[in-house]
């Protein structure tokens, strides 16, 4: 039996468990969320949309996590979502022990799952539940390069008048305003994107990219969760087809890119073994100057992460 755990009803988990279900490619999903009945309602209404829709997938609701034992992937949602005026990092101090929570919950339940984190600030929850599972960094990954990529694409395809899917990029670094899209890395059905747009629209799209989920935030209010939702389901589908995309994620490096024991956003191979290889652009000295600004952006919050997790201990110990 194929099982998929979803932690965290929200928009985002309920939104990545539906596409789960009608892409129909394991038996159960599981959402989980220990607030009141809404994992239970939210899994019954997208059961009885089984019918209508046509797919197998069984949908469990819970807030019991005896109900996700034996899971192939879990995928972590949970966490507060950003409001106007927030950036990602300033989620970190209630969401690190979430996630933290979480991961130790899930992991007493199914010994060696695979995790996707998508909770933000996401490159340091990610880095924390690594830490706290235990597991091999490749079963530890996070959802961030396939949305920001989706975006910059999606702005791309509005650009040029064309289909987003003839669109491939490639996305590096955090998720967060330092992340780096990368043009020579980018072309619309084989074609450079530099023959395509000029370097001044090119550049506006870029930075509209790197603010997308913020520019989301201020129309709804809240962040956003289709193209979130839909990312996430896209890495746990590559897993469970173990089908060896090459996707932007969030995994751990170790020596790649002169980085070390960090998460990052880079481009990897996801198969059946979770991260099966971190690919190893020959990026040109402007675009490492941009991605080394970004890991630094990303290492100062998990240095406060860090320095949170210390304060908790000592507070215990005494
Ligand atoms: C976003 C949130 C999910 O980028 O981080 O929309």
């Amino acid at each position: 039996m194929r099982k998929v755990t979803v932690v965290g009803a929200g928009n985002v988990g309920a939104t990545c468990a539906n596409v789960l279900a009608h892409d129909n490619i394991v038996n159960e999903v599981v959402l989980l969320d220990l607030k009141g009945d809404m994992a239970k309602g939210k899994a019954l209404d997208m059961w009885q949309q089984a019918p209508v829709d046509r797919y197998s997938t069984r949908l469990v609701g819970t807030s019991d996590y005896a109900d996700t034992a034996g899971s192939d992937v879990v995928v972590i949602t949970a966490g507060i979502p950003r409001r106007p005026g927030m950036s990602r990092d300033d989620l970190i101090a209630i969401n690190a022990g979430i996630v933290t929570s979480v991961t130790k919950s899930i992991l007493e339940h199914t010994p060696n799952p695979i995790i996707i984190v998508v909770s933000n600030p996401l490159d340091v929850m990610t880095y924390a539940a690594f830490e706290t599972a235990g597991l091999d960094a490749s079963r530890v990954m996070g959802m961030a390069g396939i949305l920001d990529t989706a975006r910059y694409r999606a702005f791309l395809a509005s650009e040029i008048g064309v289909s987003p899917r003839d669109i491939s990029a490639v996305l590096m670094g955090g998720h967060g305003d330092t992340m780096v899209p990368l043009p020579r890395y980018t072309n619309v059905a084989g074609i450079p994107i530099t023959e395509l747009v000029d370097a001044e629209r090119l550049e506006a799209i870029v930075n509209r990219t790197k603010k997308g989920g913020g520019e989301l935030v201020g129309l709804m209010g809240t962040s956003a969760w289709y193209a979130p939702g839909a990312a996430a389901a896209q890495m746990v589908g590559a897993i469970i087809r173990d089908e060896k995309r090459i996707f932007p994620c969030c995994a751990y490096l170790n020596g790649q890119y002169g980085l070390n024991d960090m998460y990052l956003g880079v481009p990897v191979v996801l198969g059946a073994n979770g991260v099966e290889k971190v690919i190893e652009l020959d990026l040109n000295e402007d675009e490492k100057a941009l991605l080394n600004t970004s890991a630094n952006a990303v290492s100062s919050v998990v240095e406060k992460y860090k320095q949170m997790k210390a304060e908790k201990a000592t507070e215990k110990a005494e």
